[in-house]
Formats: C-alpha cells, sequence, structure tokens
C-alpha cells in the first residue's frame, strides 16, 4: 500500500519525520542528559573500556557508518572509522579485543556483513548490530544492539532507514560520550538537537516543489560531482550513490579538499557540481572550493544552512546542531535523486540490476 504514493521511495522519504520520532521515542533521558539504550548489553565499564570502534556495512549502510564514526569521534572522543564489511571480511583484518565492532544493515541478511560479524565473533571480538529489520541474521548473531525502528522499507534504494540509522548513531555517540566525558551541556545541546529533528524533517520536505525543478535541470547531464567536507563528505558519497542508482546518472564524491589533487580537471559548463556547505567552521573553506569550480565555469548546486553565492541554486536546509547537521543535509539530495529518476522515466523502486537485500557473496 502506497498510502497515495506513486512510489515506495517516495512514500518512504515522506515518512522520515515520523520515523525519526520512532527512534528517539523511550530512549531519551533528560535528567542524566543522555540516553537509554538497553539492547546494547554494554555496561558502563565495557563502554569505558573501548579504545576503538569500527563499523562495517555495505552501500548506503556503510555511508551512514562513516557518519556514525563521525558522530562518535566527536561526542565520545574515540578513534572511529568505517569500511565497507566486504573489504574488510577479505582482508585477513587485526582483531582487537578493546575494539568495539558495529555492523549496520537495514535488511541484517547482507551476507557480506553477516560474515564479517561471524568472522569477528569467533576470533573473541564484541559486535554490536544497528539493524532495522526485528530478528533478522545480522542482529540475532550480534551481541547486543540498537534497531533503527524505520518500517518497513520496500524502495530498493534505502532513504527512511539511512536516515535513522544516522539518528540511531547520534544516540550511540551521545551514550557513549555521556559515559565518558562528554559534559551534561553537551549531552543537553545534542538531545535540543534531536526533538528538533523531525519537524525540521517536515519544513525540508515542503521544499520538494524547488527541489523537482532543480532536477528537471541536472536530468540532462552525463555525470555529476559531489562534494562536501569532514562531516560534508559521507553526505557527498551518499548523494551521489543515490542519484546512481536510481537515475542511472554517473556521478562520483570527492572531499572538496582533493579537488585540486584531481578532479578540478574534469571540471567544464557539462559537468555539474552538488556541493555540501554546512554552516560549520569549514564554511570559508568550502566557498573557496565553489570559486575553484566557478572559476573554471562549472555550475554548482549547494545544499547549505545560507543561500551561496557562489553557487547557481541553493538548497537551503535547516540548521541543528554541527554534529547533527549530515542527517537533514542528506534529505534534500534523496529528493534530488528521486525527481531526476522520475524526469528520466526510471523504475524508481526497482532499479536495474539490484536487489534489496543482497543474501550472496
Ligand atoms: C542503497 C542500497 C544498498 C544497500 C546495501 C546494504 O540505496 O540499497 O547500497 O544499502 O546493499 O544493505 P543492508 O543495509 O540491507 O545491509
Amino acid at each position: 500500500d502506497m498510502g497515495g504514493h506513486d512510489t515506495y521511495m517516495h512514500k518512504e522519504i515522506h515518512e522520515q519525520a515520523e520515523a525519526v520520532d520512532r527512534v528517539l521515542r523511550g530512549r531519551i533521558d533528560d535528567r542524566f542528559s543522555t540516553v537509554h539504550l538497553g539492547g546494547l548489553n554494554l555496561d558502563a565499564r565495557d563502554a569505558r573500556a573501548v579504545r576503538r570502534v569500527k563499523i562495517l556495512g555495505c552501500g548506503t549502510s556503510y555511508h551512514a557508518g562513516q557518519i556514525g564514526a563521525q558522530m562518535i569521534e566527536e561526542l565520545a572522543r574515540i578513534p572511529a572509522d568505517a569500511e565497507p564489511a566486504s573489504e574488510f571480511r577479505y582482508r585477513n583484518a587485526v582483531v582487537d579485543p578493546d575494539t568495539l565492532y558495529i555492523a549496520v544493515s537495514q535488511s541484517g541478511e547482507t551476507y557480506d556483513v553477516l560474515a564479517a560479524v561471524q568472522e569477528l565473533k569467533r576470533k573473541g571480538a564484541r559486535v554490536l548490530g544497528i539493524v532495522n529489520v526485528v530478528g533478522s541474521a545480522i542482529a540475532r548473531e550480534a551481541d547486543g544492539g540498537m534497531y533503527v525502528h524505520a518500517g518497513p522499507e520496500v524502495c530498493v534504494v534505502s532513504t527512511k532507514c539511512f536516515t535513522n540509522t544516522c539518528v540511531a548513531f547520534a544516540l550511540l555517540a551521545l551514550h557513549l560520550g555521556r559515559t565518558r566525558d562528554l559534559s551534561v551541556r553537551d549531552g543537553k545541546r545534542i538531545i535540543e538537537g534531536l526533538r528538533k529533528l523531525p519537524a525540521q524533517i517536515s519544513e525540508m520536505l515542503e521544499q520538494e516543489e524547488d527541489i523537482r525543478k532543480l532536477a528537471a535541470q541536472y536530468a540532462e547531464a552525463r555525470s555529476m560531482l559531489f562534494i562536501g567536507r569532514v562531516r560534508g563528505y559521507p553526505v557527498a558519497r551518499e548523494a551521489s550513490l543515490k542519484l546512481k542508482e536510481v537515475s542511472y546518472i554517473h556521478a562520483e564524491a570527492y572531499p572538496a579538499s582533493e579537488l585540486k589533487h584531481g578532479p578540478l580537471a574534469l571540471i567544464e559548463p557539462a559537468l555539474p557540481t552538488v556541493a555540501i556547505v554546512p554552516d560549520d567552521d569549514l564554511l570559508e573553506k568550502n566557498r573557496a572550493a565553489m570559486e575553484e569550480i566557478k572559476a573554471r565555469s562549472g555550475q554548482i548546486l549547494a545544499v547549505a544552512h545560507q543561500e551561496q553565492e557562489k553557487a547557481d541554486h541553493t538548497i537551503v536546509v535547516p540548521k541543528n546542531e554541527d554534529e547533527l547537521d549530515p542527517i537533514l543535509m542528506g534529505i534534500p539530495l534523496q529528493l534530488l535523486a528521486y525527481h531526476t529518476a522520475l524526469a528520466l522515466g526510471r523504475d524508481i523502486d526497482k532499479p536495474r540490476n539490484l536487489a534489496k537485500s543482497v543474501t550472496v557473496e
């Protein structure tokens, strides 16, 4: 049942305010400015003993993991990074008992992720699952974890589960942070930011018609470049994947800082760039990157917290706390991918060559 929408992707994009409300529900503890995550099976002593966090997932879940790793580093000050689960399992990785491993999966059935979890457990590691489908293989195999409560996701292309997984990571980062050195004040600040998300998502979705018009323009491109730095970079990667999957337009994501080390050679009027430009301490750096692109007659669509002079168009996203900004910045880019695919007449819910859950090697 598509509830009045023409595709599941559209329906699922529009369910995000509600979905985020669900992942937050019952977990916030205002008294201690933290969150309760009962299913982690990780007591305060365990949480304090974690020396590193390694996040494993595939595709969109891997990108959510990259955002999660940054949140954990920022809020809990634990070194954290994300890696595609398939790469991890084939490179005979060093498995460290002081590392907390986190497997991320919408379906909970992705074979490469499951195999990585099994290998980790065989070597004695502690593995948490951040999973959408309740009772799925990865959820059962993990030592503990969190359900992201996005609700059923039918479209092959992941949207609401990505957003909810990012929010789940924010909760985990806050929890680990408050068990360690994150101040009450910062805890409160993040909680207030989290509470604002559902309304801000709804506000963002009201811009759909403007984004549809932009998409009609970009649908003519043969290729697109997505750039961002630090918090904006995983957002750029996810947006680039979304566009590729659903519209079949070639897209590439690059850290904005790497432009001058190669990709600037590609810039010309026929290659539009989508620039993720949060209003944080890197704003000036991002403006300089846009200037470089403009100087070579590249077209720019900025996703930012304020109108960008250097860009041809700006999609203005509501501002939240710096650490949580990536969550909202992903949403207009889902709409951009959707409307580009719609303009091109693509099979949106079932893109060619893709399956919802990849249960084979
Ligand atoms: C992207 C997409 C895929 C999945 C990937 C992992 O829109 O659908 O990249 O994200 O196959 O799937 P899960 O999260 O089910 O493990």
